[in-house]
C-alpha cells in the first residue's frame, strides 16, 4: 500500500505547474500597473570611482538608491543618468560601437551627451543626474 499514489503525484505536479505559470504571467502585469517607486534617490552623493578608471568612450554602471545609474565618459566630458529606461523601465547599457546608450528591451537609443531619445519607443530622455569631480573621484547625485 502506498501513501502517495501516482495520481496524487500528478495532481500535485499539475497544480504546481499551474501556479508557477500564473505567477510568470501575473507578475509582470502587476508590475506594469503598479510600477515601483522611481522617486527613491540617495540623499548623499554616491562614489562612482576614480576618473582615471573611466577613460573617454567607456561607461560604468553603479547602484544609485534602489536603481542603477550609468556614467559615460563622452567626448564632451562625464555624464550621469538614471539607467532606468523611460519606456518600460528596462536597464539601459552603454553601446560603445554606436556611441549611444541603448535599451535592450525595445531598441530604444539615447544620446550620451544629454540623455535625449535618438530612436525607439522611449517617450522622454533619461533622467540626468548631477555629477562632480572631487580630488579625481567621480560622485553622482546628492548635493556633491
Ligand atoms: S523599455 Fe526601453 S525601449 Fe522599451
Amino acid at each position: 500500500m502506498t501513501i502517495f499514489s501516482r495520481r496524487d503525484f500528478l495532481k500535485l505536479t499539475k497544480g504546481f505547474l499551474t501556479a508557477s505559470g500564473l505567477a510568470v504571467i501575473v507578475g509582470p502585469v502587476v508590475a506594469y500597473f503598479y510600477p515601483a517607486n522611481l522617486e527613491e534617490t540617495p540623499s548623499e552623493p554616491v562614489l562612482v570611482g576614480a576618473e582615471s578608471d573611466l577613460p573617454p568612450g567607456e561607461s560604468k554602471t553603479v547602484r544609485y538608491g534602489r536603481y542603477p545609474a550609468i556614467i559615460v565618459h563622452t567626448s564632451e566630458g562625464l555624464r550621469a543618468y538614471s539607467a532606468v529606461c523611460t519606456h518600460f523601465a528596462c536597464i539601459v547599457k552603454w553601446d560603445a560601437q554606436r556611441n549611444e546608450i541603448a535599451c535592450p528591451c525595445h531598441e530604444g537609443f539615447f544620446s550620451p551627451y544629454d540623455g535625449g531619445v535618438i530612436s525607439g519607443p522611449p517617450p522622454t530622455p533619461l533622467e540626468m543626474l548631477p555629477i562632480e569631480l572631487i580630488d579625481g573621484e567621480i560622485f553622482i547625485g546628492g548635493a556633491a
